[in-house]
């Protein structure tokens, strides 16, 4: 099987970091966003296809500089198409079925068990869904008996939502769905699509276990201690010469020596914390300053920034080269 990997919207929820990065290159618990996302799939995978746009230049350029098991080919499109006209675009030698995922969902999930369930059911497809408190920020299902899907609504009034379970992001779909996307204009899948396919079958597949969409500051540091608490962030403990309690994942060179350490942070390439300054529940992306004594917490702090001496900065998402 082949997958499609939605890599283009603008994430514009996490501006002004994604002003010079693209979401999905924003590292989380040690990596980026998009290569846990590619940890999901499973082994076998022929080959991925990275449906993209905004920033496509360097989502190609570092896919191409950091390699991951499957082949990594890149698609981009001139203008946005939406997640319908995004797959289209990317859908030439495309398997059949095939996986189609959103980039910006950390999650646990066995897409091996959910391509067996995808083949016994033989529907027209299978969406991963997740029980959430407020559904509104997303797709909603209705499930039947078998958990045959038989509504989706996406982003509902509070009054239409069939249903706390969510469409994850991630599903599995016969490949002639490509051919119900309208061609040559921007199409949204889950808006467009999907209701006019539950006739043929779709079916859900029930996460348990953790998932978040990583598309606000707030769930990116969530996502971020998810991925810690299960294990999948990195080397962990706090740097040699710094205080305080990991998990810290570091991802190249970094300057640490008496600074303190919170739960739960990653360093990009090239920090610098100086004496006394504390981190916590943050990320700082590739050379990032943080003076003397300063303080970083629930923050999400652009590359090359620099915060002062002394500065705190709470709860803040800094651009590139911000100083604060
Ligand atoms: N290629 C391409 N082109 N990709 C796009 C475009 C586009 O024009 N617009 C968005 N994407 C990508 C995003 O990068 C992301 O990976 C995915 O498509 C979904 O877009 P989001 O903007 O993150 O959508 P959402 O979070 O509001 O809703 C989607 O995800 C929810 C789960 O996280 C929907 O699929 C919901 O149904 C779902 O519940
Ligand atoms: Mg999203």
């Amino acid at each position: 099987m082949k997958a499609i990997v939605l890599v283009g919207g603008f994430g514009t929820r996490l501006r002004p970091v994604t002003y010079a990065v693209p979401k999905q290159l924003i590292p989380v618990a040690g990596k980026p966003m998009l290569y846990h996302v590619l940890d999901l799939l499973p082994p076998d995978v022929e080959e991925v296809v990275l449906a993209t746009g905004y920033k496509a230049d360097l989502l190609a350029a570092y896919v191409k500089a950091h390699p991951v098991r499957w082949p990594v080919r890149t698609v981009p499109e001139a203008e946005p198409l939406g997640t319908g006209g995004g797959m289209r675009n990317a859908s030439a030698g495309l398997s059949d079925p095939f996986f189609l995922l959103n980039s910006d969902v950390l999650a646990s999930a066995d897409l091996g068990r959910m391509r067996s369930v995808h083949a016994a059911h033989g529907g027209v497809g299978t969406m991963a869904l997740y029980e959430v408190d407020d559904p509104r920020p997303y797709g909603v299902a209705a499930l039947g008996s078998g958990d045959r899907i038989t509504a989706f609504v996406e982003k509902p009034e509070p009054k239409d939502a069939p249903s706390r379970w969510i469409n994850a992001g991630i599903a599995i779909w016969r490949r002639d769905v490509i051919d119900r996307v309208p061609a040559g204009r921007a199409v949204s899948f889950e808006r467009e699509v999907v209701p006019g396919l539950l006739a043929e079958g779709v079916y859900g597949f029930r996460l348990s276990g953790y998932w978040e969409d990583a598309g606000t500051p707030e769930r990116i540091l969530h996502a971020q201690r998810l991925l810690f608490d299960d294990h999948r962030g990195g080397p962990g403990g706090v740097p040699p010469g710094a205080r305080g309690t990991g998990p810290v994942a570091t991802m190249g060179a970094f300057s640490a020596r008496e600074a303190s350490f919170g739960p739960y942070v990653t360093l990009g390439e090239h920090v610098t914390v100086e004496p006394g300054a504390h981190v916590e529940n943050s990320i700082l992306m590739d050379g990032v300053a943080v003076g003397r004594e300063a303080h970083v917490e629930g923050s999400v702090v652009g590359p090359g920034a620099r915060i002062r001496a002394t500065h705190r900065v709470v709860g803040q998402v800094l651009g590139e080269d911000a100083e604060a």
